[in-house]
């Protein structure tokens, strides 16, 4: 298994795993999102998992941000998707992928790393555990469209 970074011509690949991961998004926001990471290159990062045959089976997305709650550094890499495709789970990928995360922000002088999950996503939850992250709470989020 290799991680590595997308290359130009996977963004469809990219979009279908963002798609997977985020089905309720609608596509044109998940194509707004990928334009403003590629945009952003210095503060973003997307790793994709390739099995030895070529295909690709999974993809995390790391990005600095300013801070992250819990965290005391800044900045702090950030956790921002992580998916692997369900026939290639619990065989140790979404690990690779974090840690390649973790080293891209290692890299950028980062000592910490920040993520998230749903409350409702128990495996999620439980695989952060397992990689060391630690829960520093639960938040109710809120918004409000401006005039
Ligand atoms: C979360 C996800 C990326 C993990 O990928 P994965 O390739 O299965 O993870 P790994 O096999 O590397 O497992 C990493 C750790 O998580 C734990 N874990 C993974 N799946 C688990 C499950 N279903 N139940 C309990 N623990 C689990 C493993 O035990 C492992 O720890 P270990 O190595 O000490 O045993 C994958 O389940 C997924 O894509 N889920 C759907 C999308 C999602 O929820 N993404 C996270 C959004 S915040």
């Amino acid at each position: 298994m290799e991680i590595r970074e997308v290359r130009a011509y996977e963004r469809d690949k990219w979009l279908g795993f963002r798609e997977r991961l985020w089905p309720d998004c609608p596509r044109e926001q998940l194509e707004r999102e990928q334009d403003a990471i590629l945009a952003d290159a210095p503060r973003n990062a997307v790793l994709m998992a390739v099995a030895p045959g070529g295909e690709l089976v999974g993809f995390a997305e790391v990005a600095l941000r300013d801070w992250a709650e819990g965290c005391s550094t800044r900045p702090v890499g950030y956790l921002e998707a992580w998916y692997v495709d369900q026939a290639h789970r619990k065989q140790g990928i979404g690990r690779m992928l974090v840690q390649a995360a973790e080293s891209w922000a290692r890299a950028r002088g980062c000592t910490e790393m920040g993520s998230d999950a749903d409350p409702a996503n128990e495996v999620s939850q439980r695989a952060h555990r397992a990689l060391g992250y630690a829960v520093i709470g639960h938040q109710v989020l809120f918004t409000k469209k401006l005039a």
